[in-house]
């Protein structure tokens, strides 16, 4: 994939993220308009796209990275009802929207800043993620590749249309929406080129983000030491007003000074 050595240098802020130069930009550079064009309208060939994405998902986490049904929420869940729990459900619903965004992004409003932007972000907030923060290792356990590489090999063959989708029980076949106006080969090449993106995107956003998180982590457990000082500080100034207080306590305890008459 390769794209992670590509430095991003000169760097500019767009909204809240930073991103590099346009011409960085990797779905300028590694798609051409034809390419993000055949990846719209593959994706929207599909009907029920968040069906094919709840259903990969299912495998992933039943045969492929059982560590994750924790973090879904399924552990304890039978296989046919997990896609009804929230987390999983949730995220199977989000995975689908993103990817019905940045293709419309990329292949019809040709945002492709917003589409970058958007990768990024997506990669920054599972910094967050407890599970990811601790057991993401890019070089061995990299779970956006190993989950887009599920993705490459089950999702393509739909946007082939050399799979048909699943029809749901008791519905009737679909008809196909268009024909497929791209071959299979090129299909496939142009979702394999937008997947090994996300995942080298991605990464690169999580590795920053972890990066950001874990030295603001350090100062905080750093901070002690100064707490302590201030703590010194602070008794220093109690006990200082403290012997204020009690000065000028004994001086009204001796009362107001007595004028006596002058005897001579
Ligand atoms: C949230 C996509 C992989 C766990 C999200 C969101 C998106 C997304 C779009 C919503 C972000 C937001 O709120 O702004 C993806 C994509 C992945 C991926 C494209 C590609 C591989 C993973 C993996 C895990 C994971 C491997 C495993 C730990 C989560 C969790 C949330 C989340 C726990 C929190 C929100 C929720 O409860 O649904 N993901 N994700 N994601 N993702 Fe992922």
């Amino acid at each position: 994939m390769g794209l992670s050595s590509c430095k991003l240098q000169s760097r500019k802020q767009v909204g809240s993220s930073w991103v590099g130069n346009e011409s960085e930009n990797p779905f300028e550079i590694i798609l051409n308009k034809k390419d993000r064009t055949c990846l719209r309208e593959s994706f929207q060939r599909l009907q029920e796209p968040k069906e094919i994405v709840g259903l990969i998902f299912v495998d992933i986490v039943n045969d492929i990275e059982p560590d994750l049904r924790t973090v879904f929420g399924v552990n304890r869940a039978p296989k046919a009802a997990m896609l009804s729990m929230p987390k999983l459900g949730g995220h199977v619903a989000r995975f689908t929207d993103l990817f019905e965004q940045i293709t419309s992004m990329l292949g019809v409003s040709e945002n492709l800043t917003g589409a970058w932007q958007l990768i990024r972000k997506t990669g920054r907030v599972h910094a967050k993620q407890a599970f990811l923060e601790q057991n993401f290792n890019q070089l061995e356990k990299n779970y956006f590749e190993i989950v887009l590489n599920v993705f490459e090999q089950r999702l393509i063959p739909y946007l082939t249309g050399e799979k048909e989708e699943p029809v749901p029980e008791g519905q009737a076949p679909r008809k196909v929406r268009f024909a497929q106006s791209y071959t299979p080969d090129v299909v496939t090449a142009v979702w394999k080129k937008f997947f090994a993106i996300l995942v080298t995107q991605m990464t690169d956003a999580f590795e920053l983000e972890r990066t950001k998180m874990r030295n603001s982590q350090n100062q905080k457990t750093l901070a002690p030491h100064q707490h302590i000082e201030n703590e010194v500080k602070k008794k220093k100034r109690i006990s200082e007003r403290q012997s204020e207080i009690e000065h000028t306590a004994n001086s009204v305890e001796k009362g107001p000074e007595q004028l006596f008459e002058d005897p001579f």
